[in-house]
């Protein structure tokens, strides 16, 4: 079976030791940095942007030093100005929703032109039909099965449904497209993520709500796996 990329959201860690959480993280498994940002704006809630971003850089490496790449999650309107921004803080991915951006595909193409890979965030209500003009311009789907805006609430279960579609999407594309799955996800409801057809699962506080991050990431690919 391909490996499943586990992708653990800061928006969960101890602020005051970021540094140190990401690194433990990593240690304990973590393919991806997912890092959530938030304005009070486009959501209701204030995160963090470029700045903390660059400053947890020198931390996304593994023991053996290669780079772990900072998966950001944008819930912020508009994106274009803040693209550049996380470019330069070291970003590999950027996600944003198609709702905080009137021109998507030129959104999409100025993250790729900078050298990240693009991606949509497509919200529970948002309508999976908002990629098929993009898809030449996608390396990832970020699929909500929470409303954005915090961590540990509860995913909804119309997710699933929603994931299988999209997975006979992409697969009919041809396309390397990641579809990542972001909110709620936990030990008891990750294998049906993963059959429906995520290959990449955020986690939060299924991981940095207890103490041990090796057993909670090990916990997820197990059941993952069945
Ligand atoms: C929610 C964020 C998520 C969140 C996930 O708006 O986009 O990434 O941190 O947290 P959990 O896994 O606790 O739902
Ligand atoms: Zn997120």
């Amino acid at each position: 079976a391909p490996t499943l990329r586990i992708a653990p959201s800061l928006l969960s860690a101890d602020f005051a030791r970021l540094g140190e959480e990401v690194r433990a993280v990593i240690d304990a498994g973590a393919d991806l940095i997912h890092f959530d940002v938030m304005d009070n704006h486009y959501v209701p809630n204030l995160t963090v942007g470029p700045m903390v971003c660059q400053a947890i850089r020198p931390h996304c490496r593994t023991a053996d030093g290669g780079p772990v790449p900072i998966d950001v999650h944008l819930m912020a309107q508009p994106v274009d100005a803040l693209i550049p921004l996380f470019a330069e803080a070291g970003a590999s991915l950027v996600s944003f929703h198609p709702e905080a951006s009137l021109h998507v595909d030129r959104s999409l193409q100025l993250i790729r032109s900078l050298g990240m890979k693009a991606g949509l965030a497509l919200n529970p209500a948002t309508p999976l039909h908002l990629v098929d003009h993009v898809m030449d311009r996608l390396d990832l789907v970020l699929l909500m099965s929470v409303n954005p805006g915090f961590g540990g609430q509860a995913f909804i279960e119309s997710s699933l449904p929603k994931i299988e579609l999209l997975r006979k999407r992409i697969d009919a594309s041809g396309r390397d497209i990641w579809l990542e799955v972001d909110g709620g996800v936990n030990p008891r409801n990750i294998r049906r993520v993963v059959s429906a057809g995520a290959d990449t699962v955020v986690a939060g506080s299924a991981v940095f709500g207890g103490s041990d991050y090796r057993g909670a990431i090990a916990a997820l690919r197990g059941e993952a796996a069945g």
